[in-house]
């Protein structure tokens, strides 16, 4: 009997500011719920955070990773059955980063449309915000990975780790297996409460109240960001002709309840945004809590934390330094 491999997932989450729905839906619950399918990686990207100069104070950055690993936890992340750990962790994402970059055109990093608007937020561009999506890069090709779940916005990036992995693979033979983005149908792009134009962003969710409802926010933060979300001065609960703000609403009652549009647009038809906000409120909070409760539980044993990822640590550097060989094996490093 032949046992059949299961696809290699990696994915990660950056441990600048509090996780927000948006990371949830787009990220989070997607891994939890395929996470018995598929050979998994996840990592907490704390090497990614620095690349917007002042956005993280250096003070609470190492705790964050803490509390995002937590997080992931507490989402229904198995500790047992997945590879867990701090991207810092494992030097071995930076020695490939350098040499991967050598083989990556300044075109290629130029071109992606997360450094444009980023670059614009901050006065000096650190040459790590440009770089950033090769370390992205490394991160996936060092663990052999098939599969990367992300939301919408991580879409060109993982594009740009295959264009790489293309590109060396020519210049230097076989090294890398070719990766593929896996997007959720629903909840990929969850737009944020106060500006719907906007996709909910941790940055700016950091210092401006009502964008977006953060994991870990009280029930009374909750109310008061769903109960003041943007709408309009309609009645319109059909998905195709309901404003931004409003068809935000609609899909994260329908991301968050599993429920049809049509089951959705009947139970909302002709009440009143109130009454679909104070609904989606309730789910929202049904759906955190449990999360919320274990992230405490996890958060009090910081030993039994610590061993899990020191541990997750371990396994991962045992994958990524085979990796990390055949790089240098190939072009002649080492
Ligand atoms: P980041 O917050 O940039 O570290 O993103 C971590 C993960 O959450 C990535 O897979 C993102 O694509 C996903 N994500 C971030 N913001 C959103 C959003 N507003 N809607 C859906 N997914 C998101
Ligand atoms: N760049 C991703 C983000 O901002 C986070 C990330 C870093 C990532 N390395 C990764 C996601 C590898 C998936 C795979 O959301």
């Amino acid at each position: 009997m032949t046992i059949k491999k299961k696809p290699k997932v990696f994915s990660g989450i950056q441990p600048s500011h509090a996780l927000h729905l948006g990371n949830y839906l787009g990220a989070l619950k997607p891994w939890v719920e395929s996470q018995n399918e598929t050979d998994n990686v996840f990592c907490v990207v704390d090497l990614h955070s620095p690349t917007l100069l002042g956005d993280i104070d250096p003070k609470i950055l190492a705790e964050n990773s803490r509390s995002v690993a937590a997080l992931y936890f507490a989402a229904g992340i198995d500790p047992e059955e997945n590879i867990v750990f701090i991207q810092s962790h494992v030097p071995e994402h930076t020695e490939a980063t350098w040499i991967l970059s050598c083989a990556t055109p300044l075109g290629w990093l130029n071109r992606m449309t997360q450094f444009k608007s980023k670059s614009q937020l901050v006065e000096s561009v650190g040459t790590g915000l440009l770089t950033y999506p090769v370390l992205m890069a490394a991160d996936i090709l060092l663990y052999d990975t098939n599969r990367v779940p992300v939301g919408d916005d991580q879409r060109q990036h993982v594009e740009l780790t295959r264009d790489i992995a293309m590109r060396f693979n020519n210049l230097f033979g076989d090294v890398f297996t070719i990766p593929e983005a896996v997007i959720p149908k629903l909840g990929a792009r969850v737009m944020s409460f106060d500006e719907p134009e906007t996709k909910m962003s941790k940055s700016i969710a950091r210092s401006k109240a009502g964008h977006a409802v953060n994991l870990l926010d009280s029930e009374k933060q909750m109310k008061k960001t769903i109960m003041s979300a943007v709408t309009d001065s309609e009645r319109e609960t059909r998905f195709e002709h309901a404003s931004k703000g409003v068809y935000n609403l609609l899909s994260l009652y329908q991301t968050l309840s599993g429920e049809s549009k049509e089951s959705i647009e009947a139970k909302f038809d002709g009440q009143g945004y109130g009454f679909l906000k104070k609904e989606l409120l309730g789910i929202v909070i049904e759906s955190l809590a449990p999360v919320q409760k274990r992230y405490a539980e996890i958060m009090d044993d910081r030993a039994e934390l610590e061993r899990i990822l020191a541990n997750g640590a371990q396994k991962a550097k045992e994958r990524a330094s085979v990796t990390l060989q055949r790089m240098k094996n190939a072009t002649g490093v080492g």
